[in-house]
């Protein structure tokens, strides 16, 4: 039996619900990192991914100025890391300056990769769509790095960006 009720309840049952790290470089140069937890698989051949960011957000003009970005798929490990950059923008903040955190660079793109993630996927910017208040972009991958050693992923596992592992 189902129950009728309002979006913000309903959706609220959606966790735990993946977490990865989109990173591309803005005008100067720096690489900024978003958390972000809406991201899909969006093709198998070509292999492509997609990411809604806030129409808001910085990440949108480097996303723009670069037309290229990495996802990585944090470790379990990585909740600290994952909660600053989703915390901090771009716009008045070097996120990979103030929060140590080891990258290596991207061997397709100009862009960078998280070392210890579980994986990181480097994507050139397909195409975009204004979602409401987001921006999806749609991102061919064109080279994928995996961990050597096995690691778990990061999830959100309840509202309030509650982080942990499943
Ligand atoms: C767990 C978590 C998930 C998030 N998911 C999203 C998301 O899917 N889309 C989004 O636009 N922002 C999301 N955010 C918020 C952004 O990461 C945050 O506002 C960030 O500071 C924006 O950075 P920027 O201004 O440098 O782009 C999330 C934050 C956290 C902690």
């Amino acid at each position: 039996m189902q129950k009728q009720v309002d979006y913000t309840d309903a959706v609220k049952t959606k966790y735990p619900e993946q977490v990865v790290i989109a990173i591309a470089k803005d005008r100067n140069g720096k690489a900024n990192p978003i958390t972000l937890g809406w991201t899909m698989i969006v093709s198998g051949n070509p292999p492509m991914m997609a990411v809604a960011v806030a129409k808001t957000h910085y990440s949108v003009e480097a996303i723009e100025h670069s037309r290229c970005f990495t996802i990585a798929f944090p470790s379990s490990e990585m909740a600290d890391a994952a909660l600053f950059f989703g915390s901090k923008s771009g716009r008045d903040t070097d996120k990979l300056a103030e929060f140590e955190c080891e990258t290596a660079a991207a061997s397709e793109i100009d862009s960078v990769l998280l070392a210890d993630a579980v994986a990181n996927f480097e994507c050139n910017l397909e195409s975009q769509m204004l979602t409401g208040d987001h921006v999806v972009y749609v991102g061919e991958v064109v080279a994928c790095h995996v961990n050597a050693e096995p690691r778990k992923r990061l999830y959100t596992v309840g509202p309030g960006h509650k982080l942990g592992s499943v």
